[in-house]
């Protein structure tokens, strides 16, 4: 069953030994990222913003800085074989690399996290430009995931020493798109409690809620999923296992596609969800479907609501309410040809939760996704 352990935890006052910012920028290792910025700044509204490559003396990769409100991506792809990065797109294809996260000191969230048994991808190093100087450093997560922490109240230029500006006269009008609310690993079997105990000892987060295989099952399969929080609460991590079920669990065809453990979703925050839905289907973005019979009585379950239930219920837009509020959910399909990474669109008007009410539809329209490709 769901436990919520959120207002006894954050009213500990031990002192956050990784003081976290928010998230600074999510960076993809992608098979093409000069197609994959234009993807997402045609599809989803983001701008153009910082470039590093060849031309600026980056010998083996290319990175596309782009930018929607206070959502950075960075889209990264090798130009040769044999490294890193091309290693990556061969065994996971297109995915995040890193989920970098903005502090105030990157040396000392080095120093704190690796103590704590961390496992350091980077050595905290300085880069300088004319602008000042940004620091950062790293450690491992789950598969080949990486933390990087951010350190950039020295800085002032565009986005990092190393990058110049990327100036385009292809500007698309942003939709709505505001910061990360939260970003699901998926984990491999019985994995899922030694990344919590990670996430609490070496990063101080804390356990806020948890759902277990019967929270989160339909007839045929099942996971179950912790949802990990920093102090503050500017970051948030779930992180879901596969179940036993009758049939193949989504996290295990995201595990097997992945060939690994990895980031399932990123969670995207909107003022406005019914615009910027509207806005992402006319530039051709699809979304899971949700049969017309959730919208005869979701609101016997949640309520009152201040938006028109059929803007919502033809596009699909799923709706929950917890103690604090109530939220608009809606969640994109695989944005690769493997069944791996997606996209959640949120609006939150109070709730803090992640949308309970609505695991069964939402997985039952997964499992239709992932029996259409043979997968269940
Ligand atoms: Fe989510």
């Amino acid at each position: 069953m769901e436990t919520m352990t959120m207002p006894e935890q954050l009213k500990a006052t031990t002192v956050d030994f990784l003081p976290l910012h928010g998230t600074d920028y999510v960076e993809f290792y992608v098979g093409n990222a000069k197609q994959a910025a234009h993807f997402y700044k045609t599809a989803f509204g983001f701008q153009s913003l910082a470039y590093a490559g060849p031309e600026t003396g980056v010998k083996d990769k290319v990175s596309y800085v782009i930018r929607q409100n206070k959502l950075t991506f960075v889209l990264t792809t090798p130009l040769r074989i044999n490294n890193e990065i091309a290693d990556h797109i061969y065994k996971h294809g297109d995915g995040v690399k890193f989920l970098s996260l903005k502090v105030e000191d990157a040396t000392d969230a080095w120093e704190q996290t690796t103590k704590r048994g961390g496992k350091s991808f980077l050595e905290p190093v300085t880069l300088k430009d004319d602008n000042g100087e940004v620091i950062m450093s790293g450690i491992h997560t789950y598969g080949e995931t990486v933390h990087l922490f951010i350190e950039r109240k020295n800085y002032n230029g565009i986005f990092m020493p190393g990058f110049v500006e990327w100036k385009s006269e292809y500007n698309p009008t942003d939709t709505g798109l505001q910061y990360v609310d939260h970003c699901v690993g998926n984990v491999g079997w019985n994995q899922m409690n030694p990344w919590v105990k990670f996430y609490e000892d070496v990063m101080g987060f804390r356990n806020i809620l948890s759902f277990d295989d019967k929270d989160i099952s339909t007839e045929y399969s099942a996971l179950m999923s912790k949802v990990m929080s920093n102090g503050n609460g500017y970051v948030k991590f779930p992180i879901n296992e596969p179940a036993e079920g009758k049939k193949k669990s989504q996290v295990e065809e995201y595990l097997d596609f992945y060939n690994g453990e990895g980031v399932q979703h990123v969670a995207i925050a909107t003022k406005n969800i019914i615009e910027t839905v509207q806005e992402l289907k006319r530039r051709g973005i699809e979304f899971l479907k949700i049969p017309g019979s959730y919208y005869d009585t979701v609101l016997d379950r949640v309520g009152t609501i201040d938006e028109d239930l059929q803007p919502l219920r033809e596009l699909g837009i799923l709706i929950d309410r917890d103690d604090e509020g109530y939220l608009l959910q809606i969640f994109t399909k695989p944005l690769e040809d493997r069944p791996t990474l997606f996209f959640e669109i949120i609006q939150r008007k109070g709730a803090k939760s992640f949308g309970k009410g609505n695991f069964k539809a939402l997985f039952e329209s997964l499992e239709r996704e992932q029996d259409l490709r043979g997968n269940l």
